[in-house]
């Protein structure tokens, strides 16, 4: 068994989803012999056939026929030999003025869809004539990264890869230097959602508290200081709750620390509920389709973590550091029982109404520890934490909960930025109520309004540092392809919180 665990973390250490990935590079003159072209153009150009490309006879024709106007995301596939290419695909940007970094990742993500189904080998896009507010460049590098986003996959357990050889693209852009410094940068974010993706689409018997550790314990090559606590370690330090909820599975649990220190300023903490796998214990879940998805009860973890690799990679000057309270929870004679009281490392008694609400108990740990250990300027948790929060605003939205408007202004700020949207839901005292428990200081359930509960629950392990709660319920998995997501892992929180991190004053 030993054995087995330990092959299992190494071969853990190797994805192949970089194959299906394409190589892009960024340049001023076409250097690929492409085989395929792929025109962004707005309306303004489309109406004066601005280039050789529009005037041809054979794109002419496609425009007139097919009633093609440039509008945002339209396409036009063109089968005929046009400046030398076997193939032309018009993509229309829309107004120029209106794009966003969001939309710019949107039309790379449909790029990637498009290429990932077509025979082509070699394709060149050309951006050269576009001029969007944010530049040619910036919107390069966006198209570039909504490229690479959209062409993971999680290949490891087919007996058959279909990735085949990775195709090449090149971007024509006005200023190469700027667009390849760019993308540099958004290239370690990719980076970071996908070791998030790989950990979340990872099952549970791979990927336990330990391998997860192993994870983390990989980004020190890349200069990240990474410390884990084990189970003595967490004793020592009292961690009555976090303990609790992995005493039952025989895969024991960690508190993975990861840091990236770029700066001398006091760190930011980023704390992630790390759940390997969630039955619910002994308030089993019941639901087939719904436990299946309990693979992905780390997602907030994974996003932490993720966060710390895409700083790592591009050497960002900030200081940041992610907590991450690791647990599988379990039904067996060690567990955890429903109405089980728990001292937590904080000093409070938490009585277990419910062992399907351990998210909150690994992170009142984990959010101690963050606090004592790092007095970090502001602290910010992600979570997987309540279906209520679906409920509430289902799976497009993260969940916002913060009495520090400055944090919510900030993260929001962040959200809109790279399409990981936020929806403030209601945190206070009004809420103590409900966690009042007979016997000790808090219960770990509510009787109304879930994920307000939690919250609030979470926030008497905070002290006094300004904290935000996200609530990722739902956001951690998508149903299908869609935008710069691909059907199962999404990375969620990796390009919010890296975004949050490098807009830091
Ligand atoms: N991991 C779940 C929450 C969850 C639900 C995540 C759906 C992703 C999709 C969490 O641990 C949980 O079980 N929460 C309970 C709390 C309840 C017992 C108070 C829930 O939401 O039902
Ligand atoms: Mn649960
Ligand atoms: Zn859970």
């Amino acid at each position: 068994m030993k054995t087995l665990m330990t092959s299992l973390a190494t071969v853990l250490l190797s994805y192949s989803a970089v194959a299906a990935v394409p190589s892009i590079e960024m340049n001023q003159k076409a250097e690929l012999d492409a085989d395929t072209l792929v025109l962004l153009v707005s309306p303004e150009q489309l109406a004066q056939s601005s280039s050789a490309v529009l005037q041809h006879q054979a794109v002419k024709h496609a425009i007139k026929t097919t009633g093609f106007s440039a509008k945002k995301a339209a396409q036009l596939d063109i089968l005929a030999e046009v400046a030398g290419y076997n193939r032309v695909m018009l993509l229309g940007t829309g107004e120029p003025a209106q794009l966003t970094a969001a939309s710019s990742n949107n039309l790379g993500a449909d790029i990637a869809a498009w290429v990932k189904k077509d025979k082509a080998r070699s394709v060149t896009i050309d951006t050269a004539a576009l001029q969007p507010a944010s530049g040619n460049a910036d919107f390069a590098a966006q198209l570039a990264h909504g490229i690479e986003l959209r062409s993971y996959s999680f290949d490891r357990y087919f007996s058959k890869k279909t990735a085949g050889e990775a195709k090449k693209l090149e971007i024509l852009v006005t200023d190469e230097q700027t667009a390849e410094r760019q993308f540099s940068k958004l290239q370690a974010v990719t980076q970071g959602v996908f070791l998030a993706r790989d950990l979340v689409n990872e099952p549970a018997a791979a990927l336990t508290p330990e391998t997860f550790a192993a994870q983390a314990k990989a980004l020190e090559k890349y200069g990240v200081k990474v410390r884990v606590l084990d189970v003595p370690a967490m004793e020592k330090l009292g961690m009555g709750a976090l303990l609790a909820v992995g005493k039952g599975s025989n895969r024991p649990p960690r508190l993975v620390v990861a840091q990236w220190q770029g700066s001398d300023q006091k760190p930011l903490a980023i704390v992630g509920k790390g759940i390997t796998f969630d039955t619910g214990g002994y308030n089993l879940k019941t639901d087939a389709e719904s436990i299946v998805r309990m693979t992905s009860d780390m997602a907030g973890a994974a996003a932490a973590l993720g966060t710390v690799k895409a700083l790592a990679l591009q050497k960002a000057p900030v200081n940041v550091v992610a907590v991450m309270a690791m647990a599988e929870n379990m039904i067996s004679d060690k567990a955890m029982l429903p109405g089980d009281v728990l001292k937590s490392a904080a000093g409070l008694t938490i009585q277990v109404t419910n062992t399907d609400a351990e998210g909150r108990l690994v992170l009142a740990d984990a959010l101690w520890y963050a606090n004592k250990e790092f007095q970090p300027r502001a602290m910010v948790d992600i979570a997987t934490l309540t279906g209520a929060k679906v409920g509430a605003v289902g799976t497009y939205y993260a969940g916002l909960f913060s009495e520090q408007q400055q944090l919510v202004d900030q993260l929001s700020l962040a959200g809109e930025k790279v399409n990981e949207p936020l929806w403030r839901l209601p945190l206070g005292p009004q809420f103590a109520d409900e966690l009042k428990s007979d016997i000790a200081d808090l219960k770990n359930t509510g009787s109304s309004t879930g994920a307000s509960t939690a919250a609030w629950f979470l926030k008497q392990f905070t002290g006094e540092t300004p904290w935000a709660h996200l609530d990722i319920a739902g956001n951690a998995l998508s149903r299908a392809d869609k935008e710069v997501n691909t059907k199962g892992a999404t990375g969620y929180g990796v390009r919010l919180l890296t975004e949050w991190a490098l807009q830091q004053p």
